[in-house]
């Protein structure tokens, strides 16, 4: 494991808009997470403007929101990230939700992922309970890409991106941590105060399903990029 400091998150921002842009403008697959902590590094990017040949996929997505509802992932995949960075269509792999039934959109879009040659590079945020993309504690690292339930925890965390915790869906598609662990690099970027105390967990804590990231601390590939806020509490 690699930890990159950064003063604040602007800078983590810059710093990782422009690994990424190099890694795009080759070939592989380049999976996108989503979050808050995604935003400025995606409108760091956009000001790059990379050419993009490398395939893009998604971490994770909400059940039960189409790909032209403003608050699914897919939505601001599209419009925040691959449609300014004009990425060719048939780069762009995003599960079949509106063709398919969750469990077989799940298993086709690993399927594909597979064809693809598996990651050569996963973004991945932090949940505040440890979580990646959607494996919630109690996830291990024998599981792909399926269908989960969505913890109370981290549906009251995105309710802001919903009217009320009601409208908040409760399943989910989320790659999973053995597809995770077969990519070539994971980068996990964490920033802010909110996030010290489960990062120290995470990176210095026991490996263990109740916090999912700590499974994927050793992998060899992976790189921590964080921000002074959030690295404050590690040894
Ligand atoms: C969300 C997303 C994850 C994201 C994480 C952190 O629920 N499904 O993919 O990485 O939680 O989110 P944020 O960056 O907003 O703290």
């Amino acid at each position: 494991m690699k930890i990159k400091r950064f003063q604040d998150s602007a800078t983590l921002a810059q710093a990782v808009a422009r690994e990424l842009a190099t890694r795009l403008s080759s070939t592989g697959s380049i999976g996108f997470a989503t979050g808050r902590t995604m935003d400025p590094i995606y409108e760091a990017l956009l000001e790059l403007a990379p050419r993009v040949s490398a395939q893009v996929w998604m971490l994770d997505e909400y059940l039960g929101l189409s790909a032209e509802d403003q608050r699914s992932y897919r939505y601001y995949l599209q419009t925040r990230v691959f449609k300014p960075l004009q990425v060719p269509p048939a780069q762009i792999h995003l599960p079949q939700l509106e063709v398919l039934a969750p469990e077989a959109a799940a298993l086709a879009y690993e399927v594909e992922l597979q064809r693809f040659g598996g990651l050569r590079l996963q973004l991945l945020g932090l949940g505040l309970n440890g979580h990646l993309g959607l494996n919630e504690p109690g996830s291990t690292l024998s599981e792909r890409t399926r269908i989960v339930k969505i913890a109370e925890k981290t549906r009251v965390s995105n309710q802001s991106f919903f009217g009320s915790l009601s409208e908040v869906p409760t399943h989910a598609l989320t790659l999973g941590l053995a597809t995770l662990n077969d990519a070539q690099e994971l980068w996990l970027i964490v920033s802010g105060a909110a996030k010290a105390e489960i990062l120290q967990e995470v990176l210095e804590g026991p490996v263990t399903s109740r916090v999912p990231a700590s499974l994927l601390r050793d992998h060899p590939g992976l790189i921590v990029f964080v921000d002074e806020a959030a690295a404050s509490r590690l040894r």
